[in-house]
C-alpha cells in the first residue's frame, strides 16, 4: 500500500458563533503514525472529521498528498476510517462486512472476494468471515472495522479512539496489533485519543490539541523530555509532572526557602516542574507531610504535601517506612521551568549550586 502526507493549511472550524478550531497548520508525514491527542472537547474529532470529509471546514485548505481536497466527497480523498462503536452491519457477516465499500464501488465478485480474504487474514479473522457481529468478541469486532478499512488499500488511515470500548488487557493486545499492522501496510496512520499511554506507545509523532490549538507537535520522547508548555506537562505522564510555584532570585532558584539550584532565568516567580519519577524521598531539600501512599506493587505513589500547601506525587521504589514528616528532593538536573504568565517552557538549566549535594541526591535517586 501506499501513503501520502496530509497538508493542514490555516484550517478553522467554526459551529455558528463557536470557534471550535481557530486556525491550525500542521504536516503529518507520509507513512507516519501521527496521534492526535488532548481532552475531551479540544476538537480532535473534529479535525478527523474535517480530514475525512464528513464534516465541512471553515476555513483555510487540506491537501493529502499534494492534492486539495477540502471540496472532496469522503470516497475520493484516497482514505479510511475506523471509528469507536466500530459501526457495523448486524445482519451481515464479517466477509460483507469486510467487502461492502468494494460492493458498493462496483468491483467484481472474484476481485471481492480475494481482497476480503486478504484483509481478513492481514488482521487474522480468516477462519471467522461467516460469522455476525454479534458472535464476536469485542475485539473481533475491532478488527472486523479495520479489515473494512483496509480493503480499501488507502492512502491514509484515519482511527477515532478505537480502543476505548475495550477493556484494559485487551487494549494492550490491540495497540501492539496496530502497531505491527501499521508497520505491514504502510498507510499514513492518524489516530485520535485522549488516552496518553496509547499515544506514547504507538505514536512516531504526537500532536497535543488544547482547545483546538496545537500545544505541542513532537515524537513522544520530545514531549515527554521537553514539554513545551505547563499544559503539556501536565498532560503527560502518569502520575503527570508535579508543577509547583517557585521563585528566581539574583541567578538561585528557591522553592520553600529551600535553594534548588542556580539559573539563568529571569528573578521573579516561575513554575518548577519536576517528574514524579525523579522527585526523591527523604532527601535534603523542602520539608513536606505525607498525605496517602499507594502501593502498587512494583512501586509505591506517595503524595505529600510542601508547606506551602502544593501537593507532590512521588514514584518511589523506594520501600522504607513513611513517616508524617518528610524532606523531599528536587534534583537540578531533573527541574523543567516554565513561564507563570503564559505557561510556556523556559529554554533555561538548572545547575546545582552545590555540586557535592547534588552528586548525593543523583545517587540516591539511582539507588
Ligand atoms: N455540531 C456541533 N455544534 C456545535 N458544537 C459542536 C458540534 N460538534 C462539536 N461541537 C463542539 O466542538 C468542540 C470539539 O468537539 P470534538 O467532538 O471535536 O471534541 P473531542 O476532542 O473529539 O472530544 P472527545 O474526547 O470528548 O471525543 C466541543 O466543544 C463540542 O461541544
Ligand atoms: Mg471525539
Amino acid at each position: 500500500m501506499t501513503s501520502a502526507n496530509i497538508i493542514l493549511d490555516n484550517v478553522r472550524k467554526s459551529y455558528g458563533t463557536v470557534q471550535v478550531i481557530p486556525g491550525l497548520s500542521a504536516e503529518i508525514e507520509a507513512g507516519s503514525f501521527t496521534v492526535i491527542l488532548g481532552p475531551s472537547g479540544c476538537g480532535k474529532s473534529t479535525l478527523l472529521n474535517m480530514l475525512a470529509g464528513l464534516e465541512e471546514i471553515s476555513g483555510g485548505r487540506i491537501l493529502i498528498g499534494g492534492r486539495e481536497v477540502q471540496n472532496t466527497p469522503p470516497k475520493d480523498r484516497g482514505l479510511a476510517m475506523v471509528f469507536q462503536n466500530y459501526a457495523l452491519y448486524p445482519h451481515m457477516t464479517v466477509a460483507q462486512n469486510i467487502g461492502y465499500a468494494l460492493k458498493v464501488a462496483g468491483v467484481p465478485k472474484t476481485d471481492r472476494a480475494r481482497r476480503v480474504r486478504e484483509a481478513a487474514d492481514f488482521v487474522e479473522l480468516g477462519a471467522y468471515l461467516d460469522r455476525r457481529p454479534g458472535q464476536l468478541s469485542g475485539g473481533q469486532r475491532q478488527r472486523v472495522a479495520i479489515a473494512r478499512a483496509i480493503v480499501r488499500e488507502p492512502q491514509v488511515l484515519l482511527y477515532d479512539e478505537p480502543l476505548s470500548n475495550l477493556d484494559a488487557k485487551l487494549r494492550h493486545g490491540m495497540r501492539m496489533e496496530l502497531s505491527q499492522l501499521h508497520t505491514r501496510i504502510g498507510a499514513t496512520s492518524v489516530f485520535v485519543t485522549h488516552d496518553q499511554v496509547e499515544a506514547m506507545t504507538l505514536a512516531d509523532r504526537i500532536m497535543i490539541l488544547n482547545a483546538g490549538r496545537i500545544e505541542q507537535y513532537g515524537t513522544p520522547q520530545e514531549i515527554y523530555h521537553k514539554p513545551a508548555s505547563v499544559f503539556v506537562a501536565g498532560f503527560i505522564g502518569a502520575p503527570p509532572m508535579n508543577l509547583l510555584d517557585g521563585v528566581v532570585e539574583k541567578g538561585t532558584l528557591i522553592f520553600e526557602k529551600t535553594t534548588l539550584g542556580q539559573t539563568e532565568a529571569r528573578d521573579g516567580p516561575v513554575k518548577i516542574g519536576v517528574r514524579p519519577e525523579k522527585t526523591l524521598l527523604g532527601q535534603i531539600g523542602p520539608e513536606a507531610t505525607t498525605v496517602y501512599a499507594e502501593d502498587l506493587g512494583s512501586h509505591r505513589i506517595v503524595v505529600v504535601k510542601a508547606a506551602n500547601g502544593q501537593q507532590l506525587q512521588i514514584s518511589t521504589t523506594q520501600t522504607a517506612e513513611l513517616s508524617d514528616s518528610l524532606t523531599i528532593g528536587l534534583p537540578p538536573e531533573s527541574i523543567h521551568l516554565f513561564d507563570v504568565a503564559s505557561g510556556a517552557r523556559l529554554e533555561h538549566e538548572v545547575r546545582a549550586s552545590n555540586p557535592r549535594l547534588s552528586s548525593r541526591l543523583r545517587k540516591a535517586g539511582e539507588l
